[in-house]
């Protein structure tokens, strides 16, 4: 029996920026008031991991343990905590519903702030780590930490979802297929009939595009540089495809042509600022609507004429696709089950948690679209 005692278990530590994850025997504290230690079972690899890792994100911290994209199973809970218990398939979100911030009630948002500034600073809500390497004190990381076999989270961040769903698939539905198909739905709001283009062929702009085709847009046009992507795509729904590398003249007039005047929709799922300048100015005059998804460098900035928001151009961004955490994740899991959303076509690469930094650079390459490791 582990409750109330501290568990001795391996985890894949970053000690710091630019070094290869390592394995380590780490000590994982018990659970205190509104936190919850869970068993890690499956975790997915996911660019932000590598964007802290790389030493370019202003938040990122070290030593920490890293993951976002996890599932598994309640150890033990904190006092106070009444959402799971023991035995309760779980995923960890590393953006919480408390259900009482102005964020929180207001319907317009899913961003709860109730923990946001010890989740940014790599520590629970009470200021600390339960996590220790060595002697030494590591961090928490996006309030998740699924690169280890125990992790603890406050009770705010945990989702408790179907015994039935297995947790090696809807791992993904920690953050990137949630936030690509919550963009679609939640957040640009695609109308049937509506023509759509998406920047960015990975798990996140797949999930858009899987998005798109269920609120029944008519055409769905992804955009890569990378044409090995296309033939996957059409399984979550791109019904056709352009290759910026293949013309000369910039990429939103060659889709202005095409679709008489420009896009309903467009999506920028890559994360770069010249391609969300494209996918704004792409969009139809008087209506088309840009999501941005993908995560800049700090420091980037975007720009266009202001003309193009004037004559109707909307843009806009969201952060997991806008779904309330603790609401939504449960019933995303419901439907895959239901067999109405796609997870398994995204999963190209499996393996353990010893083979992190693989995995890390298999999604660097562009190799993968998402690695799921047994922890
Ligand atoms: N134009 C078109 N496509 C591009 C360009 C470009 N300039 N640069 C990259 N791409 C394509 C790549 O070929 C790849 O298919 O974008 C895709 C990005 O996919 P992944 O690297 O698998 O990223 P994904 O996991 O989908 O995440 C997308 O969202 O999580 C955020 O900021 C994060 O960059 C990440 C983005
Ligand atoms: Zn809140
Ligand atoms: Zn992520």
């Amino acid at each position: 029996d582990t409750v109330g005692k501290t568990i001795t278990c391996k985890a894949a530590v970053a000690w710091g920026p630019k070094q290869e994850l390592k394995i380590e025997e780490i000590e994982v504290a018990p659970p205190k008031a509104h936190e919850v230690r869970i068993k890690i079972e499956f975790t997915a690899v996911c660019h932000t991991d590598d964007y802290t890792l790389s030493g370019q994100d202003p938040e990122g911290v070290f030593p920490s343990i890293l993951g976002h994209e996890g599932a598994g199973v309640v150890e033990s809970v904190g006092e106070g905590v009444t959402n799971v218990k023991p035995g309760d398939h779980v995923m960890p979100l590393y953006i919480p519903q408390c259900g009482e911030c102005k964020f929180c009630k207001s319907p317009k948002t899913n961003l709860c702030s109730k923990i946001r500034e010890s989740q940014g600073k790599g520590l629970m809500p009470d200021g600390t780590s339960r996590f220790t390497c060595k002697g030494q004190q590591v961090f928490h990381f996006m309030g998740c930490s699924t690169f280890s076999e125990y992790t603890v989270v406050a009770d705010i961040s945990v989702a408790k979802v179907n015994d039935k769903a297995p947790l090696d698939k809807v791992c993904l539905l920690g953050c990137g297929v949630s936030t690509g198909y919550g963009a679609a739905l939640n957040t640009a709001k695609v109308e049937p009939g509506s023509t759509c283009a998406i920047w960015g062929l990975g798990a996140v702009g797949l999930a858009v595009a899987m998005g798109c085709k269920a609120a029944g847009a008519s055409r769905i046009i992804g955009v890569d540089i990378n044409s090995s992507k296309f033939d996957i795509a059409r399984k979550f729904g791109c019904t056709e495809f352009v290759n910026p590398k293949e013309y000369e003249k910039p990429i939103q007039d060659v889709l202005i042509e095409i679709t008489d005047g420009g896009l309903d929709y467009t999506f920028e799922c890559i994360g770069n600022v010249q391609t969300m300048r494209a996918a704004l100015e792409a969009c139809h005059k008087g209506w088309g609507v840009s999501t941005v998804i993908g995560v800049a460098g700090s420091g980037q900035e975007i720009s266009t004429r202001p003309f193009q928001l004037v004559t109707g151009r909307v843009w806009k961004g969201t952060a997991f696709g806008g779904w309330k955490s603790r609401d939504s994740v449960p019933k995303l899991v419901d439907q895959y089950l239901e067999n109405k959303l796609i997870l398994d076509d995204f999963i190209t690469h499996t393996s353990t948690l010893n083979d992190v930094n693989n995995a890390l650079h298999l999604m660097h390459t562009g190799e993968s679209i998402r690695s799921v490791l047994k922890v």
